[in-house]
């Protein structure tokens, strides 16, 4: 699809199009790019919080629950096909009324106690507004997709004054990052037609992932008993 965000508004070549559709690509260029860096803000805010976090977990537990962290923001054409998949008007009101997962921060943790920890100390901070939680490491997906989703909304303050932006976080252990990369791939791979008997076979491999974790965080705990780590 032809991204008006990146498109120019005169070629010059004479055929350009009429003034009523060079203001309307105009407006909407001006339009998404406002969105873009309002999103990317939003991130930057919340990898500020993260970073904070981590850092005081390491500076009062000499430990660090957070073994990894990544942000994407969606780009104008992804975003313009979310708008079209949803059939909805391409305007900012009705973006951002509509789509949720714009901004996108992904932490990953060593255990899976460390993933509600964290989630926890970023979603109580008094900013930070949580429009939505969907804990799939209690409830898995069918699949066996593990994570914790949070839809939070947080102040981006500019010249204009505070804008509410959302960024969709997700917070999940190395073992279940590890088996959604896969099955992300194996996704796209089969355009979403994924024949049973792989279904089945990452089915099994989440629950692997699920022993493994259970039996790290045991590891963990009985390492931490004997008082390795330890702050005090
Ligand atoms: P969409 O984001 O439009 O899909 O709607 P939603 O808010 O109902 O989605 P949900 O909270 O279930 O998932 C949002 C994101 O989580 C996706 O964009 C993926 O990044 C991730 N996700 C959800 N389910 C799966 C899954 O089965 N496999 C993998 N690999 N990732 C998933
Ligand atoms: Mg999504």
């Amino acid at each position: 699809m032809a991204d008006p965000a990146q498109a120019p508004a005169d070629r010059g070549d004479g055929e350009s199009p009429p003034p009523a559709d060079v203001a309307f690509v105009r407006r909407i260029r001006k339009d998404f790019q406002r969105i873009q860096m309002e999103h990317e803000f939003a991130v930057d805010e919340v990898l500020t919080k993260v970073s904070i976090l981590r850092k005081e977990f390491l500076h009062l537990h000499r430990y660090n629950p957070i073994e990894h962290v990544g942000s994407r923001v969606k780009s104008p054409t992804s975003i313009l096909q979310k708008v079209a998949r949803l059939g909805i008007e391409p305007t900012p009101e009705a973006i951002r009324a509509s789509i949720h997962d714009i901004a996108g921060v992904r932490i990953t943790c060593s255990f899976i106690a460390d993933t509600y920890r964290v989630l926890e100390a970023l979603t109580f901070q008094t900013d930070v507004r949580v429009i939505r939680i969907k804990d799939y490491i209690t409830h898995p997906k069918p699949n066996g997709y593990k994570s914790l989703h949070a839809l939070i909304e947080i102040p981006v303050f500019l010249s204009t004054g505070p804008v509410p932006v959302t960024v969709e976080v997700q917070v999940r252990t190395i073992a279940m990052d590890f088996w959604a990369s896969l099955e992300h791939k194996i996704y796209y791979k089969y355009d979403g037609a994924v024949p049973a008997g792989l279904v089945a076979s990452l089915t099994e491999a989440a629950q692997l992932a699920e022993l493994l974790d259970q039996r790290m965080e045991e590891l963990h705990t009985e390492v931490r008993g004997t008082g390795w780590e330890s702050a005090e």
